[in-house]
């Protein structure tokens, strides 16, 4: 039983099936292509939305603090990252790299937990994305009934028709082909940095030093005692649930961390990177140098420009410009802000159909859904399918909670990630490996217990739910993966 449970793909196997004509990705990205296609997913909601309300609720303007120890994270799990995605070079990012090491059931368990993270995901950022263009049509006089504008808003029913609506869009631009999507972001993502660089620049002629004392706010009791609201590691050390203060800078890491999702989609992508070995670590590690150092700045003007407590939560960038009285500048940041979250959000969606793909070319999920389209060349039928699921939910979702679910699973697959490496180390020493992560295993034994820290910062309740959804993948597992897998038909022929 435990033999089936932790049987492991051989890596040349994995690399073998990628090269079967009917199961085969185009190989077009190159490191440039994969370093725009990281930050097109990194920079978005995070800096564009969580910003104002982080420093509003936890951290104040220590809240650049808060990126830097969220960006640490991140780089630790990089560089593990990058050892990885340089060694299997195949779709599926985490998944397929713990097929190869720690065995089938574990690897099942991340692709279930890609799952949660890129579909929610998708569903936040769209969400947010609806948001900026509600808010620029209102500019234009234009308003939308209060149950096809947005879940929240609406009482009773409400159904946030142009979330939706940009999920199906996006899930049609992804069937017809990366190349296209990969030219589209390119443009949109000189978009947004442009819109970033005008906050930095912008924002740095309105910065009051007055507004950065005290710059780690006092620490506050907050009413979330006893609740399961309050931080897991506040519960589990007895310490009264508060705002602020050191604690506080480490919660907002833990909810600004959704800011830096993305940079791991790129290892997603290996399959269709021309040339994996080299291009893969710098596009993974570029990406990320490139976001923290902008969202540091930027939260150090946003914070700077207005007082913490006076912040919006909606449009936090936009809005502190029309605070000083700069509405043009809140428009173009609005605008900006709306065609920058198209990509994350068309990003995620992309990494979301490749998992669903490499774990259905493994039999793990039914292999209807692997075969690529003959002209495209991509996996339409996941697309479509998950495409459809995720508007649905964009439709009917509110955001914060989810987001923070959407942060859990992504640092799990990190924790999976790094110990992956060490073991990889030692099964498989052979390997070639074009980038190897520096200092094994100081780094992944630190990266795991940076990822489980932020873990740790985040509510009970999305610990709750997030058990909740791996039971229900190991269900899944057993009805379906254990015996269709096509490790287990390999071995009985
Ligand atoms: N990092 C992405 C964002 O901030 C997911 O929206």
């Amino acid at each position: 039983m435990s033999r089936t449970l932790f049987r492991t793909k051989n890596v040349e196997q994995s690399i073998r099936d990628t090269e079967e004509p009917e199961h085969a990705l185009k190989k077009t990205l190159s490191a440039l292509d994969l370093t725009v296609f990281g930050v097109g997913v990194i920079i978005g909601t995070g800096i564009f939305v969580l910003t104002g309300k982080v420093a509003k609720e936890n951290a104040g303007p220590a809240v650049s603090l808060s990126f830097v120890i969220a960006g640490v994270v991140c780089a630790l799990a990089a560089l593990c990252y990058a050892e990885f995605a340089s060694t299997v070079p195949v779709a599926g990012s985490a998944y397929t790299f713990s097929y190869a090491t720690l065995g089938e059931l574990p690897a099942w368990i991340i692709g279930w937990d890609l799952v949660l993270e890129f579909a929610l995901g998708t569903a936040v950022v769209a969400v947010g994305w609806s948001g900026y263009i509600r808010s620029l049509l209102d500019n234009a006089g234009w308003h939308l009934p209060d149950y096809l504008g947005s879940r929240d808003g609406a009482h009773g029913f409400g159904f946030d028709i142009l979330a939706a609506a940009l999920v199906l869009v996006l899930t049609a631009v992804l069937v017809v082909g990366v190349k296209l999507s990969a030219r589209v972001t390119q443009v949109v993502v000189a978009v947004k940095v442009t819109v970033v660089l005008i906050v930095i620049i912008g924002g740095a002629f309105f910065v009051s030093g007055a507004n950065y004392s005290p710059f780690v706010p006092p620490s506050q009791p907050v009413a979330a005692a006893g609740s399961l609201k309050a931080p897991l590691i506040q519960l589990m050390f007895g310490f009264t649930p508060s705002s602020f203060g050191v604690l506080g800078i480490f919660t907002a890491a833990s909810v600004v961390f959704f800011a830096f999702i993305g940079f791991d989609i790129v290892a997603t992508t290996a399959e269709e990177t021309k040339n994996p070995q080299r291009d893969m670590p710098r596009g993974i590690i570029g990406s990320l140098v490139v976001c923290t150092v902008l969202y540091v700045a930027v939260s150090i003007v946003v914070t700077g420009m207005e007082r913490y407590s006076k912040l919006s939560v909606d449009a936090p960038l936009a809005d502190a410009f029309k605070a000083l009285g700069h509405p043009w500048f809140a428009g173009v940041i609005s605008f900006g802000a709306a065609v920058g979250l198209t990509t994350v959000c068309m990003i995620l969606l992309l990494g979301q159909t490749r998992i669903f793909f490499a774990m259905s070319r493994d039999g793990l999920l039914p292999r209807f859904f692997s075969h690529v389209h003959p002209r495209f060349k991509t996996p339409h039928r996941p697309t479509v399918l998950l495409g459809g699921v995720i508007a649905v939910i964009a439709g009917f979702t509110s955001l914060s909670e989810l987001a923070e679910l959407v942060n859990i699973g992504t640092l799990f697959a990190f924790v999976v990630v790094a110990i992956g490496v060490v073991i990889l180390r030692r099964t498989r020493p052979d390997l070639p490996r074009s980038f190897r992560t520096p200092l094994v295993p100081v780094i992944p034994a630190l990266s795991v217990c940076a990822s489980l820290w932020l873990m740790l910062n985040l509510p009970t309740e999305t610990w709750l739910r997030f058990v909740v959804w791996l039971a229900l993948g190991v269900i899944l597992y057993c009805c379906y993966g254990r015996r269709h897998s096509r490790l287990a038909t390999r071995n009985k022929s």
